[in-house]
């Protein structure tokens, strides 16, 4: 399997519930390397930039006040197989549906709700970790 990169996002119900902490430790025990990491406040416009994949659902209006209500976190992940793994690793969109023991499961409310994002593709990871990091703040030497 190649080494790939993916993007997640510690949403806003993540930092509100103090779980940025457990949530990248779970990451890590899970064998993802952190390339970058900051902490921002998303305006609507770059939220709807961002799932703008997205702008024709009914729940677009919604997600894009709660990925602007507050602070969240941007990280670039890197391992084998990341994609995918990492998608594993959150579990399904609606937490009702994840399963026990993934991150959604374990500490999400709802599907709009649900802690974290993982890219969905390789070339959607490529992507989306330019939408918040130019290459020159993602690292080349993480452990
Ligand atoms: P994400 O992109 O955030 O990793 O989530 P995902 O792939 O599991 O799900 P996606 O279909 O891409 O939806 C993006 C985000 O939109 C919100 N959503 N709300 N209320 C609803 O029915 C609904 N459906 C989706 C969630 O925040 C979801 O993660
Ligand atoms: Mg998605």
């Amino acid at each position: 399997m190649a080494i790939e990169r993916t993007l997640a996002i510690l949403k806003p119900d993540c930092v509100r519930k103090n779980l940025i902490g457990e949530v990248i430790r779970r990451m890590q025990d899970a064998g993802f390397k952190v390339l970058a990491l900051k902490m921002i406040n998303l305006s609507k416009e770059e939220a709807g930039g961002f799932y703008a994949v997205h702008r024709e659902r009914p729940f677009f209006g919604e997600l894009v006040d709660f990925m602007s209500s507050g602070p969240c976190v941007p990280i670039v992940l890197e391992k084998e197989n990341a994609v995918a793994d990492f998608r594993t690793l959150i579990g399904a969109t609606d937490p009702a549906e994840a399963e026990a023991g993934t991150i959604r499961h374990d500490f999400a409310d709802n599907k709009g709700q649900n802690i974290v994002h993982g890219s969905d593709s390789v070339e959607n990871g490529r992507l989306e970790a330019n939408y918040y990091f130019p290459e020159v703040e993602i690292v080349n030497n993480a452990s």
